[in-house]
């Protein structure tokens, strides 16, 4: 990112900011956003100059393919602020990759790195104010890609708009996080577009995950399509389970989100001399594990949850509370890869990248 600006931005600043109104101490995820918006528009067969104007409503016809067929992807990412006034970001290269995978399984033309790298650049020391020092305290970026063609014939849009918009975060999950193992309903299937940060990918977990929820829990652990055996991902993080002294968490597939943080607990966990088993993981192992002691945590990891500990989980009607352990491989990881998203600590991994 300290590479020089090459794309051309049309820069319009907002005329005053908002921030005197938001109380940064009692953030809920995702509902405040920043002055401004990057936006760069599709269309003729390329990507149109690229903006950055006051955050505002876009104005979209009503059969915009994006209403009636969700042809639509997103990322989530985040800057953190050092106690030095730096700006830092964690492996946006990772999210640049994956945002331009997500969009070709959806037929959306590919971004240009330099207008990504560029533009997000621009937009975060703009809205520098608005990311906050402090442990916990992050701005959560979440580009985004959406069908703006209207129209309502079942075809690729040949129009689109890239969007990236900022949000202060402190925490996702309010309390502790209980989770249901699915036994009925899917979240991705085999040669589908699981592995994709597919807007209907989330929109499909929701009514499963309300049922869930009115049976107390706050998340679904998803199972593989076929047959429900095997654990495959929680739809807002991945998963991990902490069988004796191993951490086992199931391999990536066209079923499961390739997360940033998922690869990174991996690496640092095995950094941190914790043995990790990549491999698939079965609902019977687990529940086995439960039963004679060795299941000592599960934890879920994602951009915006971090790494969460998962306090209890629940599977065809019966729930199970997890022991509460102190040094828990969560927060160990946690701490590690916090301290080099915070710029507390060497990063030997070359995964922070200074906004400048
Ligand atoms: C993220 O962790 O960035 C996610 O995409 C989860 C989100 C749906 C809140």
């Amino acid at each position: 990112m300290s590479k020089e600006t090459i794309t051309k931005i049309e820069i319009e600043k907002a005329a005053t900011s908002k921030i005197n109104d938001v109380d940064f101490n009692n953030l809920s995820f995702g509902s405040i956003f920043t002055d401004h918006m990057f936006v760069c528009d599709y269309k003729n067969g390329s990507w149109q100059t690229p903006k950055i104007i006051p955050y505002q409503k876009l104005m979209l016809d009503p059969s915009a393919r994006v209403f009636h067929y969700g042809q639509a992807v997103f990322e989530g990412m985040k800057a953190y602020k050092d106690d030095e006034d730096g700006i830092w970001l964690f492996r946006p290269d990772e999210n640049f990759l994956r945002i331009n995978k997500s969009s070709k399984r959806l037929a959306i033309p590919e971004f240009p790195e330099e207008y990504f790298f560029d533009g997000l650049n621009t937009l975060l020391k703009l809205d520098n104010k608005w990311i906050k020092k402090g442990f916990g305290n992050s701005l959560y970026i979440r580009p985004f890609v959406i069908a703006t063609e209207a129209g309502v014939s079942a075809s690729p849009s040949s129009e689109y708009k890239f969007i990236i918009i900022c949000s202060p975060a402190q925490s996702y999950y309010g309390g502790e996080v209980r989770v249901k193992i699915a036994d009925h309903y899917s979240r991705a299937a085999s040669g589908g577009f699981g592995f994709a940060k597919a807007a209907g990918n989330y929109a499909g977990q929701f009514y499963p995950t309300n049922i869930a929820k009115e049976e107390g829990f706050q998340q679904v652990i998803w199972t593989d399509a076929n047959t429900h055996e095997y654990l495959e991902e929680a739809g807002t993080m991945n998963v991990f389970f902490r069988i004796g002294d191993k951490l086992v968490t199931c391999p990536i597939s066209d079923r499961i989100l390739d997360g940033v943080t998922r690869k990174s607990v991996i690496t640092m966990a095995k950094d941190l001399n914790i043995e990790v088993e990549v491999r698939p993981i079965k609902v019977a192992e687990v529940l086995e594990a439960n039963k004679n002691g060795t299941l000592k945590e599960i934890f879920g990891s994602g951009t915006a949850a971090v790494i969460n500990p998962i306090a209890g989980f629940g599977y065809k009607g019966d729930k199970w509370e997890l022991p509460k352990i102190e040094n828990s491989y969560a927060k160990k990881i946690k701490e590690a890869i916090m301290d080099i998203q915070y710029n507390k600590a060497e990063d030997k991994f070359g995964w922070r990248i200074k906004v400048d």
